[in-house]
C-alpha cells in the first residue's frame, strides 16, 4: 500500500516538474495535522510544520507558513503551489489539505455569496459605493475598529452636512473619510431613566454593546486584511458598500431605545444628507404607522427621495408575532443562512458521527474517547442552573435544549465538573444554524441526532463519544443547504395592513462576522453574530451600490428593482426551505426571495410610489387628513383627491390579496416603468397559482416605446369555489419578461374574517 502511494507520488512529481514550469501559481492551502505524530525532535509544532514545509520540493519561502492553530484544529495555513500541495498528504501526520478559498470570501463570506466580485455587477457599477453616505441608527459606534479605515477614499462628499461630536471619550480624531460623522441622542432616554451613568456606559456615540459597530461594519465596512474571530476565521474582512461612507446615529442605551431619541435621530439623518437609512433596532410589531417613531421619520425620509431599510424581527414562528417595520415605504428585511458552517461534529463510540455547530475557540477534546452521560438523568436535562449531580465530572454531557440559554448549559456542566456538552437542540439546527459561544468544548446538533445520541445512552451506560471541532466549512459535504430562511426571521402576515406583504426579502443573516466593540469582556475585534439586524445592513449596503448606480431613481425604485430580482430557489435547485421545518418556505417567510445584488442592477420594470401615494394608501385604510398630517406636515392632505380604492392598489412590488367575506373577487391596479437599456420592449406574463384561484391579467402584454415608457395593468384575482373563512393562506406569483429580465412578484391569498385589518 504504502510503496504504490509512493509511486503514485512519484509520477505527480514528474507531472508536475513539467507542468508547474507553466503554472507556478502559490494558493493558500489549510492543513490539518495529527497533534500527536509530532517528532519528539521538534520542540514545538511551529518549529514541526517548518521542516515539513522544507522537506517540500522548491520554490522555498520563509513566508508561506502564514499561520499555526492549535485550538480549534492542529494544523496551519501555508501558501504553496499545487505541486508542494498535492505531495502534502503523504507526509505522515498531515490529515488533510483543503485549498483555501480566496482571501476575504473565506472570512465575510457574505459578498461572495450574494455573487459580488471585483469583476463585473454591482460592485464594479457603483465604484463600491463611493460617495453614498450610509446613516446607521443603533448602539454607536467603536471608532478604532480597523473597518472604518479610509484608506484610499476620496475626500468626504460635500453634500455632507453632518457633524462628528467630540468628547473625552470620542475624540475629534475618531471620524474621518469613511465613519464621517457620529452623533448620540439621550434626551428622552435620560428623562426617562435618570443620567447616564459615564462608568457603566459611554455618553457619547461610542459603542459599547457591540451592535452598532457590527451593523455598520457589514453595510459599509472597509477592507480589512487579516481580520478573524479566534482561530475559527481568518482573512480579509470586509462589508457590502467597501467604499460607501458611515455616519453613525446612537439611539440606543442600556435599557432601552427611547422614541424621542429615535425621532430626533432620523430627523437629524435626513438634515445631515444621508442617502440610506440603515435600522437594526425594533420596537414591536403591531404598531400603527402614526405610532410608530420609525414609520413617522422614515416617511420623511423617504419623501427626501432617501431609502430607509429595516430589519423584520427576530420573532421567528412564535405565534401572533408577525414581523416589524411593516411600512410599506421601509424596505423590511428577514433573514437567511449562507453556506458556511462552524462546524464541531460528535462521534459516538459505536463510531457514528453527527454534525453539529459551534463557535467554541478554546482547547478542543483530548483524541480519546470520554464516557457519555444524559443530563436527565443527573439532575435537569435542561442543564439548568446548578442542577447537574458531581457524577458528570469528567465526562460529556448530553444536554436538551430550551427555557435556558445555550451558552449558561455549557457553563452549568462546566461548573459540575463535566469536559464537554452535546446540546440536543429541539428545533432542526442542522447545517447552516447560528452557532454559539461556550465555556468548554460543546457543540449543538439538531433533534434527531439528539434522539439517537439519547437512545445510544440509553442501550450503552458506558458508552463513549467525543466532539471534533472542524472549524468554518464551506459549502460542506454533503452540501450545506443554502440559503434557508433562518428559524428567527419574523414571518407574515402583515397584521397591520394585511394587503401589504411582509417581509419584503431576505438576505444573510445568520453567522456574521463583523467588527465588534472593543469594551467587550474579552475585547474582540470582530465577532459572530445572528439576526435580522445583521441582515438589514446587508441590504443597506446594496441599497448604497444600486444608489450610486442610479442617483435619479427613487427610493421606491431601488426597493422594486431588490425585490422583482430577489430568487426563490436555493443552491440545490429546490424553492428556498425553511429552517425550523426544513419544509418549503413561503412568501410570509421569504418575502420576495432572497437579495440578488447583480440582478438588481439590471432589473428591467420598476414599480415606483411617491410619497402622494404613500398619503394614498394612508387613507385608504381609513387614515383621516389629520392622523395623517403629523406624519407629513409641509403638504395639504385631501384623501378625497388622492385616495386610492382600497391598499391593495398600492403600487407596490408584491401582491397580498385578502378575499373578504362574500367576495370571491379582487382587483388590483399596478403601474411599470422601463428602465432597461431598450426602450422598445416587449413583455409578456405568466402566472402561477394555487388550484383554488384565478389570475388574470390584462392586458398581458406590454409593449414598451420611446413614448410609452410606463403602462399599467390589472389583476383580479378570482377565488373559485367554496372558501371557508378558516382556510389557509396560498400563494402564487407573477412574472412578467421580455425574455432576458424576469420581473417577478410574489402573491399571498388570505382570507379575512370581517374588518381588512383583522387577519
Ligand atoms: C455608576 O456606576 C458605578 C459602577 O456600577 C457605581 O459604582 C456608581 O455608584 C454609579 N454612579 C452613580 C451616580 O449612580
Ligand atoms: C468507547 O466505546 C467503544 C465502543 O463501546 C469501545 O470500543 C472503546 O473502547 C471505548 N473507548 C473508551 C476510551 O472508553
Ligand atoms: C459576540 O456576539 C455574541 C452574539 O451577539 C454575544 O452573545 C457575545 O457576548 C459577543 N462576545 C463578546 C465577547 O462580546
Ligand atoms: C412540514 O411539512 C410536513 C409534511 O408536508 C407537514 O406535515 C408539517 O405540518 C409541515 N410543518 C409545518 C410547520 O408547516
Ligand atoms: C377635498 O377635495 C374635494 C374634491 O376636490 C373638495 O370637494 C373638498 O372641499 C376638499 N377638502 C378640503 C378640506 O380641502
Amino acid at each position: 500500500m504504502e510503496k504504490i502511494k509512493q509511486s503514485l507520488t512519484l509520477l505527480l512529481i514528474i507531472f508536475f516538474m513539467f507542468f508547474s514550469s507553466f503554472a507556478q501559481g502559490h494558493k493558500n492551502y489549510i492543513v490539518h495535522v495529527s497533534k500527536t505524530h509530532k517528532p519528539p525532535i521538534y520542540g514545538t509544532h511551529h518549529q514541526w510544520y517548518i521542516s515539513i514545509l522544507t522537506s517540500l520540493p522548491p520554490p522555498h519561502d520563509t513566508k508561506k507558513l502564514l499561520y499555526t492553530y492549535q485550538h480549534s484544529f492542529h494544523g496551519f495555513v501555508a501558501h504553496l503551489t499545487e505541486t508542494q500541495a498535492l505531495i502534502l498528504p503523504n507526509i505522515p501526520g498531515i490529515l488533510k489539505v483543503a485549498q483555501e478559498r480566496t482571501g476575504y470570501l473565506h472570512t465575510t463570506r457574505t459578498p461572495d455569496f450574494l455573487g459580488l466580485t471585483e469583476l463585473s455587477g454591482l460592485w464594479t457599477n457603483s465604484n463600491y459605493g463611493e460617495e453614498v453616505i450610509i446613516g446607521v441608527l443603533d448602539t454607536g459606534v467603536w471608532p478604532e475598529s480597523e473597518s472604518f479605515n479610509d484608506d484610499g477614499l476620496s475626500p468626504v462628499p460635500e453634500k455632507w452636512k453632518g457633524e462628528c461630536m467630540s468628547g473625552p471619550d470620542f475624540p475629534v480624531s475618531s471620524c474621518n473619510k469613511k465613519l464621517i460623522g457620529a452623533k448620540f441622542f439621550v434626551k428622552a432616554y435620560e428623562a426617562k431613566y435618570g443620567a447616564i451613568n459615564d462608568s457603566v456606559q459611554s455618553r457619547s456615540p461610542r459603542d459599547t454593546d457591540g451592535h452598532g459597530t457590527h451593523t455598520a461594519s457589514i453595510a459599509a465596512g472597509s477592507v480589512v486584511k487579516n481580520a478573524g474571530y479566534y482561530d475559527l476565521v481568518r482573512g480579509e474582512a470586509r462589508g457590502i458598500a467597501t467604499k460607501a461612507r458611515v455616519a453613525v446615529y446612537k439611539i440606543c442605551w442600556a435599557e432601552d431605545c427611547a422614541e424621542g431619541d429615535i425621532l430626533a435621530a432620523l430627523e437629524q439623518a435626513v438634515d445631515d444628507g444621508v442617502d440610506i437609512i440603515s435600522i437594526s433596532i425594533g420596537r414591536g410589531s403591531g404598531l400603527e404607522y402614526d405610532d410608530d417613531a420609525f414609520a413617522i421619520g422614515a416617511l420623511r425620509a423617504v419623501q427626501k427621495g432617501i431609502l430607509v431599510t429595516c430589519s423584520a424581527g427576530n420573532d421567528g414562528l412564535k405565534t401572533k408575532k408577525t414581523p416589524e417595520h411593516v411600512a410599506p415605504w421601509i424596505l423590511t428585511v428577514g433573514a437567511s443562512s449562507i453556506d458556511r458552517d462552524f462546524r464541531a461534529d460528535v462521534i459516538l463510540g459505536d463510531g457514528t458521527m453527527y454534525r453539529g455547530v459551534s463557535l467554541y475557540s478554546g482547547e478542543p477534546l483530548g483524541p480519546s474517547y470520554y464516557p457519555l452521560v444524559y443530563a436527565g438523568n443527573h439532575g435537569h436535562r435542561l442543564c439548568a442552573g446548578n442542577s447537574l449531580s458531581k457524577a458528570v465530572k469528567g465526562k460529556i454531557v448530553l444536554c436538551d435544549g430550551g427555557i435556558n440559554s445555550n451558552s449558561q448549559k455549557a457553563r452549568v456542566v462546566k461548573e459540575a465538573g463535566g469536559v464537554g456538552m452535546i446540546l440536543a437542540n429541539n428545533l432542526y439546527t442542522g447545517p447552516g444554524g447560528p452557532a454559539d459561544e461556550h465555556v468548554l468544548p460543546a457543540t449543538m446538533v439538531d433533534p434527531t441526532a439528539g434522539n439517537t445520541i439519547r437512545n445510544y445512552i440509553k442501550s450503552q451506560p458506558s458508552g463513549n463519544a467525543t466532539i471534533i471541532f472542524k472549524g468554518m466549512v464551506i459549502g460542506g459535504n454533503p452540501t450545506i443547504p443554502a440559503p434557508l430562511v433562518a428559524q428567527f426571521s419574523s414571518r407574515g402576515p402583515n397584521r397591520v395592513t394585511p394587503e401589504i406583504l411582509k417581509p419584503d426579502l431576505i438576505a444573510p443573516g445568520v453567522n456574521i462576522l463583523a467588527s465588534w466593540t472593543g469594551a467587550s469582556i474579552p475585547p474582540l475585534k470582530f465577532n459572530i453574530s445572528s439576526g435580522t439586524s445583521m441582515a438589514c445592513p446587508h441590504v443597506s449596503g446594496i441599497a448604497a451600490l444600486l444608489r450610486k448606480a442610479y442617483p435619479e431613481w427613487s427610493p421606491a425604485a431601488i426597493k422594486s428593482a431588490l425585490m422583482t430580482t430577489a430568487y426563490n430557489a436555493d443552491n440545490t435547485g429546490k424553492t428556498i426551505r425553511d429552517f425550523t421545518t426544513l419544509n418549503e418556505s413561503t412568501p410570509f417567510d421569504r418575502g420576495s426571495g432572497h437579495v440578488d445584488p447583480n440582478k438588481a442592477l439590471d432589473p428591467g420594470l420598476v414599480y415606483d410610489l411617491g410619497v402622494n401615494d404613500y398619503i394614498g394608501f394612508l387613507c385608504s385604510i381609513g387614515y383621516t387628513e389629520s392622523r395623517i398630517s403629523v406624519m407629513v406636515h409641509d403638504q395639504n392632505i385631501n384623501c378625497s383627491t388622492v385616495g386610492l380604492a382600497s391598499p391593495g392598489d398600492l403600487n407596490y412590488p408584491s401582491f397580498s390579496v385578502v378575499f373578504k367575506p362574500a367576495t370571491n373577487k379582487v382587483t388590483q391596479r399596478r403601474v411599470v416603468k422601463n428602465v432597461g437599456k431598450s426602450e422598445n420592449v416587449v413583455y409578456d406574463v405568466k402566472v402561477s397559482s394555487p388550484p383554488s384561484i384565478n389570475i388574470d391579467i390584462n392586458p398581458s402584454r406590454l409593449v414598451f416605446s420611446p413614448e410609452k415608457q410606463i403602462l399599467s395593468y390589472e389583476v383580479t384575482f378570482t377565488a373559485l369555489g367554496d372558501q371557508t373563512k378558516d382556510a389557509l393562506p396560498e400563494f402564487g406569483w407573477i412574472e412578467w419578461s421580455d425574455g432576458f429580465h424576469r420581473v417577478r412578484s410574489p402573491v399571498a391569498f388570505t382570507w379575512g374574517k370581517g374588518s381588512v385589518a383583522s387577519i
